[in-house]
């Protein structure tokens, strides 16, 4: 995905989490297991009743993992997602998500590489992405996509947000940073609004390698590398000017290649780990059957556009008969080194999202398990962090019923084209994800936009969204289903202003 297309829906539908393949995530339950429903619900409160985008009865301060900040006009979080800020998944000793990452960890060793995993989730707009070279107008920073604390201080949506400090901190050849990120988005069973990533780096410094020869340290380095034997297709060069330009005048053209050979042999490692393992634990689990399949892995390379690399790839993986997108990566903008105070150093940058490559590897069917505390999930992970050897796939539970429930609405003013009287209808589809999840949090398997229209006469505009009620862990009554569409229908009026049909 190159060009303008590639920064807006590349980068921001993006790696790891959201677009093609992904993963999901569903808040926690804070309900104790002895209480009957094990849906999570946050209270609808008239507290929270402004639009998340226009919040006028926001807390004056929020605390997060022990830290108060200040809210303005721009807070846009709910008490659900601040709750799940204490979770830590990637923390939790044989979850899935932290199992992930310790697979990944093992891919890039120590020393080289120095590992962090507790930074906190609350970062500046700086950090997030002015530091990264982001426009001032990239869709990413949008209230309807991003969840604000004030104007200045946001949840952090990638772990790239740390890339700026790392490099000031020029503690090691490398790093891997684990961490939660957080995304306004859909629902659907591949769509959570906090997820988890791993960030990598390698940094080689000119004043340091023998002769300052980089591209011939890169190479020796490379060289040291393990090999595999996955099929690998890249058929573009290491850089290209218009698509994939090198960065002159800071590198020339033998060390941006050294640094790209050094970057895929890496990551294509680390696919070949994860990738591996997922196909043992399948072997493993049908010991009768006749598996070993010998097919070699495959993968293939992508130009692809980011704001703080270049070039810059994506890495797909052939896997059940589709390619999945797995992680971005490319040579690290030299501005980031320099901004950071170290001119002579230079290197590789990576993300991957870990609850799609989580859900590949345990087979795990809907994000919203990775919340759950339901014994019969999480039991089914433990002695796996040591003993990689037990990973096996997930045995889903059994799968309750579908419950489907319409709403339709009309918009609180008119649309921009319709012409007709009041204000335009500012309407992002991801508030109206952030009413439901609030209201119905992990009772809800997804939500789709069914129809929409225009009256022609008024130019107001209707939409028709169809809500997917069921639970992972139990059957939903009637009762409770229908009210809690209830509520999904009067959070809608109070805090968006629509007016349904
Ligand atoms: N931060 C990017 C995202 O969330 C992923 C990414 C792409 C990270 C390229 C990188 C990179 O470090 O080099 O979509």
């Amino acid at each position: 995905m190159v060009g303008p297309k590639g920064i807006a829906s590349a980068l921001w539908p993006r790696t790891g989490s959201r677009a093609s393949i992904t993963l999901l995530v569903r808040r926690s339950s804070p309900l104790t297991t002895s209480l009957p429903t094990r849906c999570w619900r946050a209270a609808y409160s008239s507290d929270a009743a402004a639009s998340p985008s226009t919040a006028t009865t926001s807390p004056k301060t929020v605390e997060i993992n022990g830290k108060k900040y200040t809210t303005d006009s721009w807070f846009n979080v709910s008490s659900t997602v601040l709750a799940l800020t204490s979770r830590k998944l990637h923390l939790q000793k044989d979850h899935p998500v932290a199992i992930t990452r310790k697979i990944i960890e093992s891919v890039f060793p120590a020393p080289t590489y120095k590992y962090y995993n507790e930074f906190d989730p609350v970062v500046s707009t700086h950090e997030n992405f002015d530091s990264l070279g982001f426009p001032p107008d990239h869709p990413g920073r949008a209230r309807s996509d991003t969840y604000y604390i004030n104007k200045d201080t946001l949840l952090r949506t990638h772990t790239s947000a740390h890339e700026a400090e790392l490099f000031r901190a020029r503690a090691s050849g490398g790093y891997l940073l684990s961490a939660d990120v957080y995304r306004r988005d859909e629902v659907d069973r591949s769509h959570y609004p906090v997820f988890h990533q791993v960030e990598g780096a390698r940094v080689w410094d000119r004043t340091k390698v023998p002769g300052g020869n980089i591209a011939a340290a890169v190479r020796a380095d490379l060289d040291r590398l393990p090999t595999h034997n996955m099929k690998v297709e890249d058929p573009n060069p290491p850089f290209h000017a218009e698509r994939n330009p090198l960065q002159a005048p800071h590198h020339s053209p033998d060390e941006a290649a050294a640094i790209a050979a050094h970057l895929k042999r890496s990551l294509e490692l680390m696919v070949n780990e994860i990738f591996s393992r997922a196909k043992a634990a399948v072997a493993a689990s049908k010991p009768t059957e006749e598996t070993q399949e010998t097919e070699p892995l495959r993968v293939r390379w992508v130009e692809a556009y980011f704001p703080f690399t270049s070039p810059s790839w994506e890495l797909e993986v052939f896997y059940q008969g589709d390619w999945l997108e797995v992680l971005g990566c490319g040579v690290t903008k030299q501005e980031l080194h320099i901004n950071a105070g170290s001119l002579s150093q230079l290197g590789w940058t990576f993300g991957i999202g870990l609850e799609r490559i989580a859900m590949l590897l345990f087979q795990i069917p809907d994000i919203r398990l990775f919340w759950s505390r339901d014994e019969r999930f999480l039991a089914q992970f433990r002695g796996v962090e040591d003993n990689l050897q037990k990973l096996r796939p997930f045995v889903p539970f059994s799968r309750h019923p579908a419950c489907y429930k319409d709403v339709s609405f009309w918009l609180g003013g008119v649309s921009a084209a319709g012409g007709g009287k009041g204000g335009a209808v500012d309407w992002h589809g991801n508030d109206l994800m952030e009413v439901v999840r609030d209201v119905a949090g992990d009772c809800v398997e997804d939500v789709r936009l069914v129809d929409e229209f225009m009256h022609p006469k008024t130019g107001r505009r209707s939409m028709c969204y169809r809500i997917n009620y069921r639970s992972l862990e139990r059957t939903l009554t009637n009762g409770e289903t229908n009210e809690m569409h209830e509520r999904v229908m009067k959070g809608l009026v109070e805090r968006l202003g629509v007016e349904i049909r």
